[in-house]
């Protein structure tokens, strides 16, 4: 079991159940997001259940907990605040499960031709795809070293990398990109998980690693076991 599953007193269940077979939690999570997807009309939280019911090894309750959301819900209103909302093609590397750019497609105050989510794990994409087929051709997942990339052929509006805690050479990666390109940043200084591989101590240090030309947000959303860390701008 992937977590503690609490001790229910059986007067405290539906009295109309008789067994006493441990609950699969898989088809209650999978039931109670549907429930949610129903009362919020949110087609992320449709395809939440939709990973849940499709990907049960899917690490989506850690992708989709509350400090990943507070992080990414911070980054799209940033984005909003200090670039608009009118992208054609965005690209978000180190992308996961795809769940910044389901919530990006779903905000109504944003005007986005297609989302590009690029990840290096070849197991990841299908379950992106899963969580974000709502958008339907505006959704697009694919495997892929970010470093190998051609950014100067694609040429898109913005290129989000939250994942630099995960990259060995931050500015190497960001020298491949051509002069003027928009991106936002997201780093924490979280040294004690083992897959971080390059956090950084501070909102300075990261400014510093990053040597954006411009800059037009630069800020840090403090968490209750790390300090998340954002820019904004231009290389
Ligand atoms: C744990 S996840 C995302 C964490 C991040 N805080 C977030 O939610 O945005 C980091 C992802 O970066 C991906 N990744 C690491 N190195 C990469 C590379 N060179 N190119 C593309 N993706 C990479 C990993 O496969 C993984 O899916």
């Amino acid at each position: 079991m992937p977590f503690d599953m609490p001790t229910y007193n059986m007067d405290m269940m539906d009295a109309t159940r008789t067994d006493r077979q441990p609950t699969d939690w898989h088809e209650h999570a999978y039931d109670l997001a549907r429930g949610i997807a129903a009362y919020t009309a949110s087609p992320l939280i449709e395809g939440l259940a939709r990973v849940i019911a499709r990907h049960p090894e899917a690490e989506i309750a850690n992708a989709f907990n509350h400090k990943q959301v507070a992080c990414k819900r911070w980054a799209r209103e940033k984005l909003f605040e200090s670039c608009g909302g009118r992208f054609g093609r965005i690209w978000v590397l180190g992308g996961w499960y795809g769940v910044l750019p389901a919530m990006l497609l779903e905000d109504h105050r944003f005007e986005i031709g297609i989302i590009e989510s690029i990840d290096i794990d070849p197991h990841v994409a299908e379950i992106a795809e899963t969580l974000n087929r709502a958008a339907g051709e505006r959704f697009q997942a694919r495997t892929s070293d970010m470093y190998a990339l051609d950014y100067a052929a694609a040429r898109p509006d913005l290129v989000i990398n939250s994942s630099c805690e995960h990259i060995a050479d931050v500015r190497g990666w960001l020298d491949k990109l051509p002069g003027g390109t928009l991106v936002l940043l997201q780093s924490n200084d979280y040294f004690s998980e083992p897959t971080h591989i390059n956090c950084v101590a501070s909102l300075e240090a990261f400014e510093e690693m990053a040597g954006l030309r411009e800059v037009r947000f630069s800020g840090a959303l403090p968490t209750k076991n790390y300090t998340r860390f954002m820019l904004i701008g231009t290389v």
